[in-house]
């Protein structure tokens, strides 16, 4: 009988791992490039002790009902855990872990990209080249805005936001950030950072990019009044979960010129894209890749496995979420 459910095809050296400690009849892996289905999953974790879930799985009441009191541990494969209902995971004493550290830098050059590639309409550039348009050089063709010595305002300061921060010394560039908590003044001097209140983040940000999770907080934190109160130049980046923006109200601010352009890889019902940001030349999407490398996903996968093989073997996770669960 399975021990560990495994929710979708994930990187190889995760699942080996597993098969080495647990014996390969005992892993059960979905082994399909796409989501598991609700009623599948439901079915399929009855009676095992732990799971690698993917961020597309709802970890929920219903889930733990339909696994049983035996489950131990979920081993979410991703950094952010927002589809974990953390507080149920707690109470019936599951773990709940996650994969912090190793996709900062990759996530943090995906930014970049979405930053660059806003600001340059890189991707409306080309479409029109693919698309036949380009005739010849035109000194007022894809006219963007410049990133080299603006500010860079960030908007949520931990592991992601500060690597986005470190690589604007590259850039020229003035680092203003919007925390909960103010860093430590050595931390700010890491990162040339300067901490402001939410007014005078929006108001002087050039580019503002966001990296907080999605906690009740910061649920539809940027809507219209945040893009009224922005620069008519500014670019606005997500790479951190589609629901800390309103979409609506983001499409609107974009095709309305409240603000220039915005890098996005998130969205708020993905894979569902919003239709006014789709028709949205100004807007440069991806389709949530920003830990999409091939080294980082085999971190991730390999952080995933060895929570679990750590738990049932009794030994500590190597990353917690839930550390509540750990204490006699
Ligand atoms: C995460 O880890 O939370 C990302 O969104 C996927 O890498």
């Amino acid at each position: 009988m399975a021990r560990v459910l495994v929710t979708r095809y994930i990187p190889e050296n995760g699942y080996q791992t597993l098969c080495d400690h647990f014996g390969a009849n005992a892993v059960d892996l979905y082994n399909e490039d796409a989501p598991i289905p609700r009623e599948t999953l439901l079915a399929r974790v009855k009676d095992v002790e732990g799971v690698v879930a993917l961020l597309t799985e709802r970890i929920d009441d219903a889930f733990l009902d339909a696994a049983g009191d035996q489950l131990r541990i979920v081993a979410n494969m991703a950094v952010g855990y927002d589809n974990v209902d953390v507080e149920a995971c707690t109470k019936r004493g599951v773990l709940v872990t996650n994969t912090p550290g190793v996709l900062t830098d990759t996530t943090a050059d995906l930014a970049w990209t979405l930053i660059l590639g806003a600001a340059r309409r890189v991707g409306e550039s080309e479409r029109f080249l693919r698309d036949g348009k380009w005739q010849y050089w035109s000194p007022t063709l894809a006219l963007g805005v410049d990133v080299y010595q603006q500010t860079l305002g960030i908007y949520g300061m931990g592991r992601i936001g500060q690597a986005v921060a470190r690589r604007a010394k590259g850039f020229d560039m003035r680092v203003i950030y919007h925390n909960r908590n103010r860093l430590d003044a050595e931390t700010e001097a890491a990162c040339g950072a300067t901490y402001v209140d939410m007014p005078t983040l929006l108001a002087e940000s050039d580019v503002l990019s966001l990296h907080c999770p999605l906690t009740p907080e910061t649920r539809h934190a940027f809507g219209t009044a945040e893009f009224d109160a922005m620069k008519n130049s500014a670019v606005f980046v997500n790479t951190t979960r589609g629901p800390v923006v309103d979409e609506a109200a983001l499409a609107s601010a974009l095709h309305k010129g409240k603000i220039f352009a915005a890098g996005l890889d998130v969205f708020e019902e993905e894979p569902r894209v919003h239709p006014d940001l789709l028709t949205c030349e100004r807007a440069f999407l991806q389709p949530h890749v920003g830990s999409a490398t091939r080294a980082t996903r085999g971190k991730m996968a390999q952080i995933a496995a060895d929570n679990l093989v750590a738990v049932l073997s009794g030994k500590p996770p190597l990353t917690c979420v839930n550390e509540a669960v750990l204490k006699p």
